[in-house]
């Protein structure tokens, strides 16, 4: 085989590993990550609630498959009081985004923005449940 089309084999061979590496990066890092989503819970939604008990906002820990609203003794919002919904990862990620948009009137003043932060909190939340919910 003449020099050139060695030479030209093996570019060929280095553009289809860089665009493999390049393409196979991005979807590693948008795997949920719960480790990392405890983190974030920790830093941003502990100053409003805890796993197991009512503070600002109600006890998180069984809320993925929870009815919208249904924490026990926690006074919430008639608008979420009212809500129809359970909490499943979808209707979740809805609520991080905008919680007005799912359930008007409510009165969580909060969002997170980025849409990996949501999915690595809301992974997080599931593993806290006996039986995940990733509906
Ligand atoms: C500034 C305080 C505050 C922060 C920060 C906050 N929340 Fe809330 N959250 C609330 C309040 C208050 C409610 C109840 C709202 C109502 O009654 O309308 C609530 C309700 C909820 C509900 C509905 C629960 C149910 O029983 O129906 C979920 C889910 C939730 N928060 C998740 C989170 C997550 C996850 C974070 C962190 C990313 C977070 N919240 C950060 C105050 C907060």
């Amino acid at each position: 085989m003449p020099a050139f089309a060695m030479r030209k084999r093996w570019l060929v061979a280095s553009l289809w590993t860089a665009l493999l590496a390049l393409v196979g990066s991005p979807v590693a890092a948008q795997a949920p990550s719960a480790a990392r989503g405890q983190t974030l819970f920790e830093a941003r939604c502990t100053a409003c609630h805890s796993l197991d008990a009512n503070r600002v906002g109600p006890a998180l820990r069984t809320v993925v498959g929870r009815k919208a609203g249904t924490a026990k003794v926690y006074e919430y919002s008639p608008g979420l009081a009212g809500a129809k919904h359970r909490w499943n990862r979808h209707m979740l990620l809805a609520w991080l985004t905008d919680p007005e948009v799912v359930v008007l009137g409510q009165r969580m003043g909060y969002r997170v923005e980025a849409a990996a932060d949501r999915a690595d909190i809301v992974a997080y939340l599931s593993a806290q449940r006996k039986k995940p919910d990733y509906k």
